[in-house]
């Protein structure tokens, strides 16, 4: 099924191969017309609940390039690392703990006759490098961020001096984070650049309340992908275990959801405690505590962090919505995060007064900001189905009968019911 949603995806202008022209590039991925506009609406509907619906977060949006001591500070040239081991064979190597991918690739030389042996496990560290001339003539080496959230651990005290926010409060980012992952794949499931929605929300330093919170933003957070549409039964937490967690965590559950290949991850929630804060508090010798104004009392927060990746979230809603029928493919994606939200045909289109109504139809919804797509090829039926495939809610024909008494037909995607619906009615029965 993977294979089919990548065909699609390519075909229809959802996501294209990166730099494809010059045989690509591993773990990139590029977003077409359709595919930018539904990573939008999924970005802004999060936007719009995470920080416009709560008094209690603010949104920003660092630098991607940070100083390199803050990735010092963060523990990340240390201990971002993945272990791996390298085939002895052909010098490939993997995650040592993708026992799948590990024995998949043992099959492919046992198929060929070939020895097969691994080299011990070594660590690679997967923060990507880049050069910048920081000072004239001279070339200073940084980090592309490896994960979006120390741009917003760094402006804790610029974000409390500049606003009237008080603990417990949260700062929510969106941005592209960059990894050296070594085995991209499953489409833009493992990339080396992909995009981050987060949110560090500050809690006073306890362990009660951080087990409080904690438990909030699971449950949050799970709500929130079945209000986009998610089939709950394929959605689970799994807990970390000790071995997996990273430097930063004191626990950590992810959100998975059963792919193609079986579950895998597309976001966390993690209890930082108040590891990134101290620790920037020693690199940079600034004071980052925390000053209760109320009663005078001074304290390091914790951080409980929910970190979503855009492009898995988007990927597993594409994996979602894709149904096989009998007759035809549909996306049934939430109206809202749909690209289109409607289209409008003539119903032929070589009748002028047909293809005039449908053309000022289609304008008045321009007009008014509604995504809308225009078709006049082929027969109505395969219009239909090219709508249906990409994940249009409605269809508007604009037929005879709409010259005569002022109604087109409106046909809904999930059900293919079609009523008709007076003209001067349409914004209104759309927007219902
Ligand atoms: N700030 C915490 C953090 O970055 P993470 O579990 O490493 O935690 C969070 O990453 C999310 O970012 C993941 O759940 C995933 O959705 C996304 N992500 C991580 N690595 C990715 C990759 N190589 N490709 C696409 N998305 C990735």
């Amino acid at each position: 099924m993977l294979d089919e949603i990548i065909a699609l995806a390519k075909r229809r202008g959802f996501i294209y191969p990166g730099s494809e022209i010059y045989g690509g590039l591993g773990g990139m991925w590029d977003y077409g017309p359709l595919g930018s506009q539904l990573k939008k609406n999924l970005k802004d509907w999060w936007w719009e609940d995470m920080v416009i619906k709560h008094d209690d977060i603010v949104g920003i949006d660092a630098a991607i390039m940070m100083n390199p001591k803050a990735w010092e500070a963060s523990g990340h040239v240390e201990a971002f690392t993945d272990p791996l081991v390298e085939c002895k064979t052909c010098h490939r190597r993997f995650r040592e703990d993708k026992k799948g991918e590990i024995q998949a690739h043992e099959q492919e030389h046992k198929k060929k006759n070939e020895s097969i042996e691994w080299t011990a496990s070594q660590k690679f560290n997967l923060l990507v490098k880049s050069y910048l001339g920081v000072i004239e003539g001279k070339q200073s080496e940084i980090f592309l961020r490896g994960e979006i959230t120390n741009g917003v651990h760094v402006n804790f005290k610029n974000v409390i001096n500049s606003t009237r926010i008080k603990i417990p409060f949260g700062i929510a980012q969106i941005g592209k984070a960059f990894r050296n992952e070594i085995t991209p794949g499953n489409f833009t499931f493992r990339s080396r650049e992909f995009e981050q929605m987060e949110v560090q929300f500050y809690i006073p330093p306890q362990e009660e309340e951080a087990m409080r919170w904690f438990e909030y933003w699971k449950k949050d957070r799970m709500d929130w992908y079945i209000k986009l549409g998610l089939n709950p039964e394929k959605l689970r937490f799994r807990d970390h275990s000790d071995a997996e967690r990273a430097h930063y965590a004191r626990m950590a559950t992810d959100i998975e959801y059963e792919a193609p290949w079986g579950w895998d991850e597309f976001m966390g929630i993690h209890h930082r405690g108040n590891w990134d804060l101290s620790r920037h508090m020693q690199y940079s010798g600034q004071d980052l505590r925390y000053k209760n104004l109320e009663t005078g009392e001074e304290y390091i927060p914790f951080d409980i962090e929910t970190s979503a990746g855009v492009d898995r979230s988007l990927l597993f809603l594409l994996c979602d919505a894709y149904k096989k029928e009998e007759r035809r493919i549909v996306l049934k994606l939430h109206p809202r995060l749909a690209p289109y939200k409607v289209a409008v045909f003539p119903l032929v289109a070589n009748k002028a007064e047909l293809v005039g109504k449908a053309q000022e139809i289609y304008h008045s919804l321009q007009k008014n900001a509604w995504p809308v797509a225009w078709d006049d090829r082929g027969n109505i039926g395969k219009r239909y189905f090219a709508q249906d495939e990409i994940g249009t809610p409605f269809c508007i024909t604009v037929d005879y009968q709409s010259l005569e008494d002022q109604t087109v037909t409106v046909r809904d995607r999930d059900t293919m019911k079609q009523e008709r619906v007076a003209i001067p009615q349409l914004i209104e029965y759309l927007n219902q």
